[in-house]
């Protein structure tokens, strides 16, 4: 069993996180994980993850399934505890404190943690008995207290720039899954969270309705919001993304801009894992022996619990290229998901 030490690791920046272009000189981080752990039972799923942002940065996590992504975001904003470590989100930190009972001072400071760091999930979760207009304001007004007339003022506006002025009185069920999502990424903002957290938003989609949410999410990441999303949405993590973090079995094995972690990856785990895109993009041998990816237009890898080889058969076809010249076939890394 291992033993964790309690307390507040130092936070330690990787030389790989370079602030982003849009980051004013000289901005601080906004969010600082140090170090996080996570055990279910006695399994280890975050094994010493940090990661550094800075306002304005997009970030996007990559890794298989199982690999912790949705833990280290729900351990972001504390929706799961962290078994050690610490998390600081503008200046509010919080440290794992798996034995002793949380004050009353800390509980505040995980409440305030959480309205910083604003999820959106797969799933949407919007409240079926209320119309659009009544989702969005649900939280200003029962969270952050704002009277009605100020929260459903906000709420058109965040409507607005999603696209779905039209829509303010409809109610959720008779909405299409992406302009669910839209709503759901108005809700979040509607709480101006310094921080939106997206887990795999486009992954529940019909693939013909992932482009009207990639899109918001690219306006939003242009205009400077600072977001960390988990996907598998290569192009979007490539065009949108200041870093990329790939995780493998709880770690970050791979940081880098994505023009090194999705089109060079140094790390043999990140470059198995991107050949299962290889469906419609192809590898061939660049400058000093790396493997360079050509991405497609746009990947999907429309249900991620599945073994990739079945949704894309071509990617049985996929050769990577490896950095020391010889080649492997794609799948052959990816008997850790056995079909049940
Ligand atoms: N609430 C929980 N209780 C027990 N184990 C959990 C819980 N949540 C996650 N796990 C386990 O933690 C590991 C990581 O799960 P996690 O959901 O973080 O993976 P993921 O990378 O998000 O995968 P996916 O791509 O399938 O969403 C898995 O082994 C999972 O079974
Ligand atoms: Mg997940």
């Amino acid at each position: 069993m291992t033993t964790i030490a309690p307390g507040r690791p130092a936070h330690v920046i990787d030389p790989a996180e370079v602030p982003g272009s849009l980051v004013p000189t000289g901005a601080k981080p906004i969010v600082r994980a140090s170090s996080i752990e996570k055990f279910f039972g006695d399994n280890h799923v975050l094994r010493g993850c940090s990661m550094t942002v800075y306002p304005r940065e997009t970030i996007t996590i990559l890794g298989r399934s199982g690999s912790g992504k949705s833990t280290f975001l729900r351990c972001l904003n504390y929706l799961e505890a962290p078994s050690a470590g610490a998390v600081d989100i503008d200046g509010v930190e919080v440290d794992a404190a798996p034995m002793r009972r949380r004050a009353r001072a800390e509980r505040e400071r995980i409440r305030r943690l959480r309205l910083s760091a604003t999820m959106v999930f797969q799933e949407f979760n919007l409240f079926p008995h209320l119309s659009v207009i009544g989702n969005l304001i649900e939280a200003p007004v029962h969270v952050k207290g704002m009277s009605k007339a100020a929260a459903s003022e906000l709420g058109e506006r965040y409507l607005a720039k999603v696209g779905l002025s039209d829509k303010r009185d409809e109610y959720p069920n008779r909405l299409s899954g992406g302009q669910r999502q839209r709503v759901a990424i108005a809700r979040a903002l509607t709480m101006e969270p310094k921080v939106l957290l997206f887990d795999e938003p486009t992954s529940a989609l019909d693939p013909s309705l992932v482009g009207e949410v990639l899109k918001v999410m690219e306006e939003l990441a242009h205009e400077g919001r600072t977001m960390i999303v988990v996907t598998h949405e290569m192009q979007f993590a490539r065009e949108a993304a200041d870093r990329v973090y790939y995780i493998d079995q709880g770690q970050f094995v791979e940081i880098g801009p994505p023009e090194q972690v999705i089109e060079h990856p140094r790390d043999e785990r990140t470059r198995s894992f991107l050949s299962r895109f290889l469906g419609s993009a192809h590898v061939h041998q660049g400058a000093g022996g790396a493997p360079v990816v050509h991405m497609p237009e746009r990947m999907v890898e429309s249900h991620h619990h599945e073994d990739p080889g079945e949704e894309h058969p071509h990617a049985e076809d996929a050769h990577v290229t490896h950095a020391d010249g010889h080649h492997g076939h794609a799948h052959d890394a990816e008997g850790d998901h056995p079909h049940p």
